[in-house]
């Protein structure tokens, strides 16, 4: 299975794992709630050769962004939220509790993208399942590519996803 180690390698995601802080992933995402959005439902992101056209244009950026981590694509994907944090997903009402609240799980990856709210404004990493930060000061993996998806018109408070 692909591990972060192997990861790493991809020259895609060439890049130094340190990172600015923000927190760290909670013991419990594992029982954080895996939620239906659009993504969810595809169930894996593809490779590059994969046609995405149909796709909103979020999608298909997302797509071309992720696609050769890996030969196959990334792989199965999840988005997870807490309990606390569900409402707020739920209603996209911006409400969301301070702390660590929502992942984007590429399980074939062993790979957490995790958004923080602080007071309501998005804090983004990415984190292995132990809990290992790797977000990146730089490339795809770092804060910085998060919020040029995550600030886009579709997405609410840095939340792209919508429970369908
Ligand atoms: C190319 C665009 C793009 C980039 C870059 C991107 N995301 Fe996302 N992300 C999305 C989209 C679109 C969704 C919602 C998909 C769905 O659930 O239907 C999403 C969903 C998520 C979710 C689930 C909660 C939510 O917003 O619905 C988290 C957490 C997340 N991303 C974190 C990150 C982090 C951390 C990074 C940077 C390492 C990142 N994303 C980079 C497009 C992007």
């Amino acid at each position: 299975m692909f591990r972060i180690a192997s990861l790493a390698l991809s020259p895609l995601l060439l890049v130094a794992a340190a990172a600015v802080s923000a927190g760290s992933l909670p013991d419990d995402w594992r029982e954080w709630r895996a939620v239906d959005t659009p993504l969810a439902r595809i169930g894996a992101l593809p490779g590059c050769d994969a046609d995405v056209s149909s796709l909103p244009s979020i999608y298909q950026r997302t797509v071309y962004l992720y696609c050769d981590v890996r030969p196959e694509g990334p792989g199965e994907v999840r988005v997870l939220v807490s309990d606390s944090a569900l409402p707020a997903y739920h209603f996209r009402n911006r409400n969301f509790p301070d702390g660590a609240q929502a992942a984007l799980h590429l399980s074939d990856l062993g790979m957490l993208m995790v958004t923080t709210w602080e007071e309501g404004t998005p804090v983004y990493q990415v984190f292995t399942e132990d809990g290992e930060e790797i977000t990146a000061d730089d490339g795809p993996l770092s804060a910085g590519a998060c919020a040029e998806c995550h600030t886009d018109p579709s997405c609410v408070a840095g939340q792209c996803g919508r429970i369908e």
